[in-house]
């Protein structure tokens, strides 16, 4: 199979197309054929080293890739050889050192959830990580319906995902959309869209639509301490990333995010993708080879959506 490897930490160079045997069965796991994946920014995070210190005993070569779309290898309780999954693969966590840029991974079946037929495989891939995040970002942040709530980042995976969701549970969306994606972000079903600023300024806008600070923010923008004024006194932050949390101040609950598999959510995410009650969105396709490509127009910034990487 074929399957691209990190062989040092540092720039997109490091990126290798390399053929390695297919895995073979595994009591308790189902092996997945990829079809799409997705390159998204702790990928880059992972590759450069940054996260090094949280992944001391990472073995090198090791593969990248959190978002599973393909078909199932195996016959098992849960699934049937040939069926069409989604997932979210904790490869970092599980410290295994394979991730899901690669033909053919295993899988515990517990992290799957079945793929509906109409959906391809490359919108398919732009759900797990990114739409589980969301949902457990919201959650976490406990918003109750009619509470106003501020997302960063919503021309973003996550941030998009973070507003739809929010709308649809009720709450009163403040989004902050990229230059000229005003339009999308307003699609999505948000009160109200600001647009990107210093932080400064921005929570100047924040607080002329929402004058004692909004009830909750999800920042997947990762502004941090400054987007603290935003929010009311008592009122919740939660940052994409735990590492950029800022300390609580005026008795704001602050907390970050760490994602995890979970089929019920996925199963009920891909549901709404499929009503078309969650939109999402496909800056580019591309052969597995143009990995370090993937990589570098990621890190140049301004993308419209998520890179898909296929097999
Ligand atoms: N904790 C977890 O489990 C978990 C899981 C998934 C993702 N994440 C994190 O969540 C974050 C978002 O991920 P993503 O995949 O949605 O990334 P993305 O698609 O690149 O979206 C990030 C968005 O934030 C915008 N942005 C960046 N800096 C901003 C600023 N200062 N003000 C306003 N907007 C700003 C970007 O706009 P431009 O493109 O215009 O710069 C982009 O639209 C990343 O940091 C990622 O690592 C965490």
């Amino acid at each position: 199979m074929r399957a691209v490897e990190v062989t040092a930490f540092g720039t997109p160079d490091v990126l290798r197309l390399v053929d390695r045997p297919d895995p073979e069965p595994r009591p308790g796991a189902v092996r997945v054929r990829i079809h799409a994946t997705i390159v998204n920014p702790v990928d880059s995070w992972v590759r450069r080293g940054t996260m090094a210190h949280r992944t001391p005993h990472l073995p090198f070569p090791f593969t990248l890739g959190f978002d599973i779309a393909g078909t199932v290898l195996d016959d098992t309780d849960a699934f049937t050889a040939g069926q069409r999954v989604i997932g979210l693969y904790p490869w970092l966590v599980e410290g295994t050192g394979k991730g899901t840029n690669a033909e053919i991974v295993h899988a515990d079946p517990r992290w799957l959830a079945p793929l509906p037929q109409s959906v391809d495989w490359a919108t398919a891939a732009t759900v797990p990580l990114n739409s589980l995040t969301a949902r457990q970002s919201l959650d976490l942040l406990g918003c109750a319906p009619g509470e106003t709530v501020l997302v960063t980042g919503a021309s973003g995976a996550v941030g998009s995902f973070a507003a739809q969701l929010a709308a649809a549970d009720g709450a009163k969306v403040v989004a902050v959309a990229s230059a000229g994606d005003e339009a999308y972000v307003t699609a999505l079903g948000v009160q109200y869209v600001l647009s990107r600023e210093d932080p400064h300024r921005l929570v100047e806008a924040v607080r002329k639509v929402a004058p004692n600070g909004v009830d909750r923010a999800f920042d997947a923008a990762l502004i941090g301490a400054p987007l603290l004024g935003a929010v009311r006194a008592g009122g919740g932050f939660l940052s994409a990333v735990e590492a950029a949390a800022p300390a609580p101040e005026r008795g704001i609950t602050v907390t970050g995010v760490h994602a995890k598999p979970d089929a019920a959510q996925l199963t009920d995410l891909i549901r709404r993708v499929v009503a078309g009650e969650l939109t999402t969105r496909i800056a580019d396709v591309l052969p597995i080879e143009h990995s370090a490509q993937a990589h570098r127009r990621l890190e140049a910034g301004g993308l419209r959506g998520k890179l898909v990487l296929t097999f």
